[in-house]
Order: structure tokens, then C-alpha cells, then sequence
């Protein structure tokens, strides 16, 4: 396959950015999009250029490192998929595609396709930690948890912080990302103590890190690789508002 890239190049979070015509040759239909720029960046370090930056760790879809929007779309066209885990045979030969960095005030620009999501690590930072005097390891089987409620928990904690949630909102909410944070542990009964302050920890610093709020849009459950649902977001604000209420 050909494909023909538009990519969004932008030295640093000061330059100016632009996009930049590349064309992928000999392009595998089993290659993984990722895969694809290694061989387009391959050329461009042979040729003396500046590789395309982009983030990837895992490369299996489940460390929330990767994410750039293809055609306008966060992690590209297939649901429920991150982009180190979409393969090329979703293409067609001499497709065009233009790729962009995550666009959020929160989320500021670091080089080419690379943003600086650390915004998340403080809203988890924010949510602190439950204070209770454990001991030994308890045998898990001791803790008995309805089998729905643990669904729903493990369901939310599928999150792997990506960012293609506030990537997709026009608002640059990052409401999906926090209440599935804020679910997992509202679920449990583990996560009982300190439930209500942690909600409103974390709302606020959501807030204070210059993320939008959320107009229930849906944007963000379309994209999510995860497919976290937006019931996430209702119990959230059930949460904060009990909190600052009762
Ligand atoms: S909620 Fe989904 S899209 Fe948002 S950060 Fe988590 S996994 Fe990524
Ligand atoms: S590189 Fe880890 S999820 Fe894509």
C-alpha cells in the first residue's frame, strides 16, 4: 500500500507548527499504524530529517501512551481501539490522512504529535489515598463485593489515561477520564473512606487544570479506546454533588 500523510510538525510548545506532506511507501496492510511512521521515520533519519515525534510505550493498547487524532479522529477510525493497536489493512492504497496532535489547553503541545498530559497525573494525584490501617494482605476472598458493582468498578478502571476523551470534546473536558477515576473507587468498598473529599479533590482540580465541562456531548465515549461509558460522568457529579451537599 501507499499512503499519503499530512502530518502536523512543530519543533517545540513556542514554534510555529505546519503541516507537512510525507508519503509512506511498501506499506503493509498487517503493519500497526504506529509500525507505519517507524518505517516513515526510518527514511527520514536516513535522509539526515527530523523523525515525526510521537508517544508509544506498550504498543498493545494498554498503557494510554499513544493517541493523535487521524483525519480529525482520536486514535483513528476503528472503535474501541488505540492507535498502536489499529492496523494498516483499515486503510485503503493511496488513502490520504492527515495526522494532529491532541488539542486541549490542558494538554500543552511538546513536539509534533506529543502532548504533555500530566494534568491527569495531578487529578489522580489530587484523589490522594485511602487511609486505612491495613496490616497484612487481606485474603481477597474476605472482602465480598456484589458481582455487578465489581463489573462496574473494574469496567471504569479500564481507563488507561490516554486523553482521547478531552481530545474529542469541544468543550476539552476531561470529565469522562476523571468520573471513571472516581468510579472505581466509589464502587468498592475499599474506596469508602475518604469517597466524599476525594470527589471533590478531584473535580476541582480537573477544573483548575483548564479542562472544559462537560455539555454531554458523547464525544468522548465515541472515542474512547476503552469504551468507558458516560454513566461514569452522571455518578461523578452524584458523588460531588453528595459530597458538598450532605
Ligand atoms: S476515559 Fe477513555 S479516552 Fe479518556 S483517558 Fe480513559 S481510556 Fe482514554
Ligand atoms: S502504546 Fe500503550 S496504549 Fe498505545
Amino acid at each position: 500500500m501507499r499512503i499519503f500523510l499530512k502530518v502536523w510538525r512543530q519543533a517545540g510548545p513556542r514554534s510555529a507548527g505546519e503541516f507537512v506532506d510525507y508519503t509512506a511507501e511498501n506499506v503493509s496492510p498487517d503493519m500497526s499504524f504506529l509500525e507505519m511512521l517507524d518505517v516513515v521515520n526510518e527514511g527520514l533519519i536516513v535522509g539526515g530529517q527530523d523523525p515525526i515525534a510521537f508517544d508509544s510505550d506498550c504498543r498493545e493498547g494498554i498503557c494510554g501512551s499513544c493517541g493523535f487524532l487521524v483525519n480529525g479522529v482520536a486514535h483513528g477510525p476503528e472503535p474501541g481501539t488505540t492507535v498502536c493497536q489499529l492496523h494498516m489493512r483499515k486503510f485503503t492504497d493511496n488513502e490520504r490522512l492527515v495526522l494532529e496532535p491532541w488539542r486541549a489547553r490542558a494538554f500543552p503541545l511538546v513536539k509534533d504529535l506529543v502532548v504533555d498530559r500530566s494534568a491527569f497525573d495531578r487529578i489522580i494525584q489530587a484523589g490522594g489515598y485511602t487511609s486505612i490501617n491495613v496490616g497484612g494482605a487481606q485474603d481477597g476472598n474476605a472482602i465480598l463485593i456484589p458481582k455487578p458493582l465489581i463489573e462496574q468498578a473494574m469496567d471504569s478502571a479500564a481507563c488507561i489515561g490516554c486523553g482521547a476523551c478531552v481530545a474529542a470534546c469541544k468543550n476539552a473536558s476531561a470529565a469522562l477520564f476523571t468520573s471513571a477515576k472516581i468510579s472505581q473507587l466509589s464502587l468498592l468498598p475499599q474506596g469508602q473512606v475518604e469517597r466524599k473529599q476525594r470527589a471533590i479533590d478531584m473535580v476541582d482540580r480537573h477544573d483548575a487544570e483548564g479542562f472544559g465541562s462537560c455539555s454531554n456531548e458523547g464525544e468522548c465515549e465515541a472515542v474512547c479506546p476503552k469504551e468507558i461509558p458516560i454513566t461514569n460522568i452522571a455518578r461523578m457529579n452524584r458523588e460531588y454533588l453528595k459530597a458538598v451537599l450532605l
